[in-house]
């Protein structure tokens, strides 16, 4: 169904929220900001409701939806009656909640319908810091199930004009809550582990250091490890028995190629590039005057070097400084669909440090890049 040109809204007023919870209540969907990335929400409690949001997304069913939650009690309406937290989930809960930090637990089949949970034995639920989606949940009453709103398989939006030009026609209200601050979507941890280790599913906007630090003030010595996959999600391995479902498909492609310039130390049977030769190559397979988007830390060796290339029109989007992988969080997304909506040829987008919020920016650009290059910057050795 069309519902024609959705309304984009920035007073986030008593009445707009008050038409947003109307419409969730009525099954319908709705875009709201959160502190991480545009949801596209509709009630988690109810199948139909939910199955407007895999529509509208074009999103494969087999991969469950996070539902957002504004209170303790509304978490516990959604699991196994009497059930007991466990410890490592009450910590994680004290230090990151509200936040982006997503947790599972085991669900409560005859509350949360399956569509949501993807008939898996338990649902992700996350309590969402934005006054604006807390204040939307509280007053829809209800749970929202809310994956993040672009079309499947696209980056996930950071401002209310991404949604509207990705899902426009689609969906029947977009809240326009300014861009969002972390950038990127919450970390998704399993911490009902038999062994008692914490597995994190989905690197995201807590970091494996602000968990590590966490569980380590408050257990000492018998604080649980952190387990994070770091393995692509090309690997065939993982491919065969994806830990969180969405880490099997493409994610986060913008229409245009998108390339990975690896600049660190390349492993032993791979030899890097000289940067010349790349920009040569690039230059070679053009049919016009090339246009490329470039993502890198502001202080990048890299960027300084190759836009110093004449013959290509360079469309810079910088992604803060190196010291600072928080900013580059926050700009990743940004920079795809800016750079993509601008319509350059080619993206590409440097390697940060798998630290902190790195290890999140680099688990979305591997999935973004088709391929990826490791580049020797070194001029003496140039062809
Ligand atoms: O920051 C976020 O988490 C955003 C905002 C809107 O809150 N939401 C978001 O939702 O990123 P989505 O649907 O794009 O990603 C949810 C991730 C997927 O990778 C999914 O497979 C995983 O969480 N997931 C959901 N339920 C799960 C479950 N029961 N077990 C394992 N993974 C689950
Ligand atoms: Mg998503």
């Amino acid at each position: 169904t069309s519902f024609g040109k959705p309304e984009v809204t920035s007073q986030s007023t008593q009445a707009v929220l008050q038409e947003a919870a109307e419409k969730l209540n009525s099954l319908q969907t709705v875009a709201f900001p959160t502190e991480t990335v545009y949801g596209l929400g509709a009630i988690a409690l109810d199948s139909t409701a939910a199955s407007r949001i895999f529509s509208a997304k074009g999103r494969p069913p087999d991969n469950p939806l996070i539902a957002h939650v504004s209170s303790m009690d509304m978490l516990r309406r959604l699991l196994p009656e009497g059930y007991i937290i466990p410890q490592n989930c009450s910590i994680l809960m004290k230090h990151f909640w509200p936040g982006p930090l997503t947790l599972l637990f085991p669900t409560n089949p005859s509350i949360v319908p399956p569509i949501i949970t993807a008939g898996q034995p338990t649902v992700a639920v996350r309590m969402p810091s934005h006054p604006i989606a807390r204040a939307l949940i509280a007053l829809t009453g209800a749970p929202i199930a809310a994956p993040s709103a672009n079309s499947s398989g696209k980056p996930s939006p950071t401002r209310a004009e991404h949604v509207l030009k990705d899902l426009d026609g689609k969906i029947s209200l977009i809240i326009d809550g300014g861009p969002c601050g972390v950038g990127l979507e919450s970390t998704v941890v399993d911490a009902l582990q038999s062994d008692g280790n914490i597995r994190v599913l989905r690197p995201g906007g807590v970091t494996v250091e602000d968990l590590e630090s966490v569980m380590r003030q408050e257990l000492g010595d018998h604080a649980p490890k952190i387990l994070v996959h770091r393995r692509d999600y090309r690997d065939e391995v993982m491919e065969q028995s994806p830990t969180t479902p969405g880490m099997k498909y493409r994610h986060y492609s913008p229409t245009v190629p998108v390339t990975l310039l690896r600049t660190s130390h390349p492993p032993s049977d791979i030899r890097a590039i000289p940067l010349a030769s790349f920009v040569e190559t690039l230059k070679r397979n053009a049919t016009g005057e090339l246009e490329v988007g470039l993502l890198a830390p502001s202080d990048s060796p890299l960027l300084a070097k190759i836009t110093a290339f004449s013959g290509i029109r360079w469309r810079v989007h910088p992604l803060g400084p190196i010291a600072h992988p928080s900013v580059s969080a926050q700009r990743l997304f940004d920079g795809l669909l800016t750079l993509d909506g601008a319509g350059v040829d080619l993206i590409l987008i440097e390697e940060i440090q798998e630290e902190r919020e790195g290890l999140a920016v680099m688990n979305r650009v591997n999935k973004a890049a088709g391929e990826s290059k490791w580049i020797r910057m070194d001029s003496s050795c140039e062809r």
